[in-house]
C-alpha cells in the first residue's frame, strides 16, 4: 500500500454549505485555482443539481482546473448524477461522488427503505454515474452510525460496480477514533474487493474529533482524507485541512505523506475566511491568529532562548512569518528587554528595572501592551538606542 494520502478538499461543498459562507463563482474560481496551487489532489466544487448557480461554478471550475481532480456531488439520483455529469464536461480529471445513506437511522427514517433496497440503489448510482466517468466516488451516508457487517456488503458490491473510491463518512461526528480506525481496518479484512479502491474518510467534528478520526482512518488503511480549510463545513464542521496535513508532517514515524505545499496553509486559510466572511477562531491550531503568539512569561523566556522550547511546528513551515511576543500583564523582564530591541531600544539591567513597574502599571489597564505605548516607556527611561 502507498503511503501517499490523497487530500480532497471539500470546502466549496461541505464548506459552503454552512450559513453565511455563501461564495459567488468568481470568489470559488479563485479559491479552487489557490486550491490546485498549494497541492490538493481533489477538489470537490459543488452539488450541481442544487442551485444554477453552483451548476455554472462546477463547470467553470472543471474548465480551469487541470492537475487537481475535480469532484462533484450527487445523491443516489438520476437527475443529480446527469447534472454532476453535464458540470463536469470539459474537466482534465473528472469525478462524481455519488452514495446514500446506510445507517438503520438513514435507511427507517430518512430513506423509509429497506437495507436491501438500499444496497441495490447503491449499486444502480455506482453503474450510472459510470457511463459518465471513470472515476466514481461512492459515499455510505451516516457510516460511522453503520453496522459493519452491513457497511461491508455496500461497499464490496459499489465496488464490483466500478466505484473507484469509497467514501465512509462520520457524517454526525459520533464515533471515536479507535471505533472509526476499526471500522476501517475491518472493511480491509472483510471487502474480498478492497484493494480494486482507495478508502477515503470524511469526519464531522461535532464532538471535536474529526481530525484524530481521520488520522485513525489513515492509520488503519485510509488513503485519502476529505477535509476543508479552517475545519468549516455543517454544524461543527469538517476535518480541517491543515491539522491533518500538518500531523502528517510532524510525525514521520506514521509514515504518510502527502503533496500539499504547507507553506500556503495561512495564506489559504486568510484567503477562505475573507472570502466567507467567516473569523477564524484566534486559538485554532496552525491557522489561527495565537497559533505562534506567546504571552505567558515562562513561555515567553523559553521561546526567546530557544524557539522550538515551546513550539513543534517552525511557522515559517506554515507561512506565518516568526513566532510573536505579546506583551501583556502576565509577560516576563525578558519579553520587555526582547520587544524594546526590536523597536530600537537596548535596555540595560537598571532600566529594565525601572521600565518594568512602568510597564506592568500600564498592562493591567490594557489587554495588550502595544508597540507605541512601550516607545513611550522606552523613550521616557532608555538612555541608549539599539
Ligand atoms: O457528511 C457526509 O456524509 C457528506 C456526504 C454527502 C459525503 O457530506
Ligand atoms: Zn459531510
Amino acid at each position: 500500500m502507498s503511503n501517499q494520502v490523497q487530500i480532497f478538499d471539500t470546502t466549496l461543498r461541505d464548506g459552503e454549505q454552512v450559513p453565511g459562507c455563501k461564495l459567488n463563482t468568481r470568489q470559488k474560481l479563485e479559491i479552487a485555482a489557490e486550491l490546485e496551487r498549494m497541492g490538493v489532489d481533489v477538489i470537490e466544487a459543488g452539488f450541481p443539481v442544487s442551485s444554477p448557480g453552483d451548476f455554472e461554478a462546477v463547470n467553470k471550475i472543471a474548465r480551469l482546473i487541470k492537475d487537481s481532480t475535480v469532484c462533484a456531488l450527487s445523491r443516489a439520483v438520476q437527475a443529480d448524477i446527469d447534472s454532476a455529469a453535464a458540470a463536469l464536461k470539459g474537466a482534465a480529471r473528472p469525478r462524481i461522488h455519488t452514495g446514500i445513506g446506510t445507517s438503520d437511522s438513514h435507511i427507517q427514517h430518512k430513506l423509509r427503505s429497506t437495507p436491501e433496497k438500499i444496497l441495490e440503489k447503491a449499486i444502480w448510482c455506482t453503474k450510472y454515474a459510470k457511463r459518465f466517468v471513470e472515476d466514481v466516488e461512492f459515499y455510505a451516508e451516516d457510516a460511522g452510525r453503520t453496522d459493519n457487517e452491513y457497511l461491508a456488503r455496500v461497499i464490496e458490491a459499489v465496488i464490483a460496480a466500478g466505484a473507484t473510491v469509497v467514501n465512509i463518512p462520520d457524517t454526525t461526528g459520533y464515533c471515536l477514533p479507535d471505533e472509526y480506525g476499526r471500522k476501517i481496518a475491518y472493511l480491509i479484512e472483510n471487502v474480498k474487493n478492497i484493494h480494486k479502491a482507495t478508502i477515503s474518510t470524511h469526519c464531522h467534528n461535532d464532538l471535536g474529533l474529526a481530525t484524530a478520526n481521520s488520522i485513525a482512518g489513515v492509520q488503519n488503511g485510509a488513503r485519502q482524507i476529505e477535509c476543508t480549510i479552517n475545519g468549516i463545513g455543517e454544524r461543527a464542521g469538517n476535518t480541517s485541512l491543515e491539522e491533518v496535513v500538518m500531523i502528517m508532517r510532524q510525525h514521520p514515524y506514521l509514515n504518510l505523506t502527502n503533496r500539499i505545499n504547507t507553506k500556503m496553509l495561512n495564506p489559504m486559510s486568510r484567503l477562505v475566511s475573507e472570502k466567507m466572511g467567516v473569523p477564524v477562531q484566534p486559538n485554532k491550531a496552525i491557522v489561527g491568529a495565537n497559533a505562534f503568539a506567546h504571552s505567558s512569561g515562562i513561555h515567553q523566556d523559553g521561546v526567546i532562548k530557544r524557539r522550538d522550547t515551546y513550539e513543534i511546528i517552525d511557522p515559517l513551515e506554515v507561512g506565518v512569518d516568526k513566532s510573536s511576543i505579546i506583551l501583556t500583564a502576565r509577560s516576563g523582564r525578558a519579553a520587555l528587554a526582547y520587544r524594546a530591541k526590536e523597536i530600537g531600544f537596548n535596555i540595560t539591567k537598571d532600566e529594565l528595572d525601572v521600565i518594568y513597574k512602568e510597564f506592568l502599571r500600564v498592562a493591567d489597564s490594557k489587554k495588550e501592551v502595544e508597540d507605541a505605548d512601550l516607545r513611550v516607556l522606552c523613550e521616557k527611561y532608555v538612555v541608549v538606542a539599539a
